[in-house]
């Protein structure tokens, strides 16, 4: 089975995709970012609200990202053009009168997890899970943090590792009961598996994995580790075509905000932290310079097969294609 590249064609896969941690964009302050084969902006007004908005200006295409924010508005340094935090130019420098189609990409944006989100696509085909429920974000302590390195992949490769679900024990370590591939749940934007591990070969922690693929690019676990509610969520984003980045965001209740319980939620943050670290540690050798290429499958690839197909089957398109490049 052959899949296309992410930008293959001039196409890319229709998921939520993160842009920039919540912290590095205050109240009135933009941002640039590669995204796709592109660029966007993050800016977040005055209000507080964040937009992921196309990066080129719509007079003669100035890189919006040394703009500087002026009333609210994005200003174009060329000729002063402003645009507003939907990327609708409301003046010209000028004083000419603003075209009628004057208006940036304007992504489907969300913040969740830390995180600001971009959609790949004029409406979202589905929503970011709530993942946090029973609990609300405020009554979680998150830690979001950014691999300082880019995969030479792209995101649908990394996430290949879940339902390749053989590597759980060879690559970390986990001793699982039974046939994973049976419980793995498919729907056309979700792959969800539930299934119950012990670390260290069996002699460690129990990890009750609750796990679920969200499009192409967000992994997440609502899971408990020796008995303690936590979520793990991992996301990844194309700066460019052929590679991935990645951010990760770890959550645990604060209880009941006291300084003792904010220390052992703090503390077993430290132990989450440690584990998922291991976990990417242990990754890297299998992920470093691989092609990766559907090859031999035997009879255990049966979830990875299905899930190549989801990834085959799944949307493609790049709508903002003649904006942000
Ligand atoms: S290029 Fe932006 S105002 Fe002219
Ligand atoms: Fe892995």
């Amino acid at each position: 089975m052959r899949i296309p590249a992410e930008g293959e064609d001039g196409l890319f896969t229709q998921s939520w995709f993160p842009i920039a941690m919540s912290s590095e964009v205050r109240c009135g302050q933009l941002i640039g970012r590669d995204f796709l084969d592109g660029k966007v902006l993050v800016f977040r007004d005055a209000a507080g609200r964040a937009q992921v908005l196309s990066g080129f200006c719509l007079h003669v295409g100035t890189d919006l990202s040394n703009a500087r924010v002026v009333d609210d508005c994005v200003e174009c340094p060329f000729h002063h053009w402003r645009y507003n935090v939907d990327g609708r130019c409301i003046a010209t420098g000028i004083g000419d009168p603003v075209p009628p189609r004057a208006q940036l990409f304007r992504f489907p944006t969300v913040e969740k997890f830390g995180l600001i989100w971009a959609f790949n696509g004029e409406q979202p085909l589905w929503q970011i899970d709530d993942l946090s429920a029973p609990y609300a974000e405020e009554e979680l302590i998150l830690r979001v943090r950014q691999e300082p390195r880019h995969y030479d992949l792209d995101p649908w490769v990394i996430r290949a590792n879940t339902p390749d679900w053989q590597h759980f024990a060879f690559v970390h370590g986990m001793a699982i009961q039974g046939d994973v591939a049976e419980r793995f749940r498919w729907s056309d934007y979700r792959v969800a598996l539930d299934v119950d591990v012990h670390l260290d070969h069996g002699s460690g922690e129990s990890l009750e994995y609750r796990i679920q693929i969200s499009g192409t690019t967000i992994w997440s676990n609502v899971g408990k580790l020796s008995g303690k509610w936590h979520l793990q969520l991992s996301a990844l984003t194309i700066p460019r075509p052929g590679t991935c980045s990645h951010y990760y965001v770890l959550a645990a209740p604060r209880g009941d905000g006291s300084a003792r319980t904010l220390a052992a939620a703090n503390g077993f943050l430290d132990h989450l932290e440690s584990l998922f670290e291991r976990m990417l540690r242990e990754d890297a050798r299998p992920l470093a310079n691989l092609h990766y290429k559907p090859g031999l499958l035997t009879a255990a690839d049966k979830a990875l097969a299905r899930y190549l197909k989801y990834i085959k089957d799944y949307p493609r398109a790049h709508p903002s294609r003649d904006f942000i490049t």
